[in-house]
């Protein structure tokens, strides 16, 4: 249970979805955590609030990482606060479905803002301040490698995070920090309830989502944000500690 206590950690996108699941699990396991937010002030606080305490501290911290001067100064922040940073989890992320004849500039800067460029330099500030045995883990999608329609930026962007990451490793594993990346399937949450009916081929549109849900892995369901925060929390273990440069799919076999 206390296999990270004393273990600082900074989650991006905390404040709900997948990122409070990893946020609680990493609290649960005994690490003190700082939780970003960027809209979501009330759900941020409250959580903190609830898992503050134990001989931990809970903090939170507003910031879009989609802007990398301010990626940066979260990631400073948080070590100051917690005197030290062991542990990043990037998990903040947006989705973007439209077709290619309608996509703008402005589109892909957002998409890519957030979604790789948000990842990098949180990353870059994580190494900076991160000591040996530093565990650093970054967003990805089962988007990265399946075809769906009018999805190009969002896949393409979570596929860079895993091109990131593989050639991060050999740079920060002489540094003794192991970085990965974790590659969800559906998974429930506010993402997925918004957009989960744009995953359906057009022509099979209209499907009622528990159908849906039955259709996307070979579990027949979607997973739940806990099943993912499990697997964070198996990558920044001492148990992963061979692990770097890795995508680790928590997809239920993406069918
Ligand atoms: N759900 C899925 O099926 C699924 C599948 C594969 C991959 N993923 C990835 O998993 C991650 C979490 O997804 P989710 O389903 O939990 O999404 P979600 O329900 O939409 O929650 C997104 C979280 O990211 C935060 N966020 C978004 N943009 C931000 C920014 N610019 N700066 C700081 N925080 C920002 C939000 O914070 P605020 O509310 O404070 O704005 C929120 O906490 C994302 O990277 C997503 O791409 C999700």
């Amino acid at each position: 249970m206390a296999g990270l206590a004393g273990r600082k950690a900074l989650v991006t996108g905390g404040s709900r979805g997948i990122g409070a699941a990893i946020v609680r699990r990493l609290a649960a396991d005994g690490a003190s955590v700082v939780i970003n937010y960027r809209n979501s002030a009330e759900a941020a606080e409250a959580l903190a609030a609830e898992l503050d305490g134990d001989g931990r501290r809970v903090r939170t911290a507003l910031a879009d990482v989609g802007d990398p001067d301010a990626a940066r100064a979260l990631v400073n922040r948080a070590a100051e606060e917690m005197g030290g940073l062991d542990i990043l989890v990037s998990n903040a992320g947006i989705e973007h479905f439209g077709p290619l004849a309608s996509l703008t500039f402005a589109d892909y800067q957002r998409v890519f803002d957030v979604n790789v460029a948000g990842q990098l330099f949180a990353t870059q500030a994580a190494a900076a301040v991160m000591g040996e045995g530093g565990r650093i883990v970054l967003t990805s999608s089962v988007s990265a490698r399946i075809a769906v329609f009018e999805h190009s930026l969002y896949a393409a962007s979570k596929a860079a995070v895993s091109a990131l990451a593989l050639n991060l490793a050999p740079e920060l594993a002489a540094r003794g920090i192991a970085v990965n990346v974790i590659a969800p399937g559906g998974t429930r949450s506010d993402m997925s309830a918004e957009n989960g009916g744009h995953y359906i081929h057009p022509a099979l549109r209209g499907l009622p989502p528990e159908t849906l849900s039955r259709i996307s892995s070979a579990w027949g369901r979607f997973a739940e944000p806990e099943e993912i925060a499990a697997a964070v929390a198996f990558l920044v273990s001492p148990d992963a500690s061979y692990i770097t440069g890795s995508t680790l799919a928590v997809d239920g076999c993406r069918m």
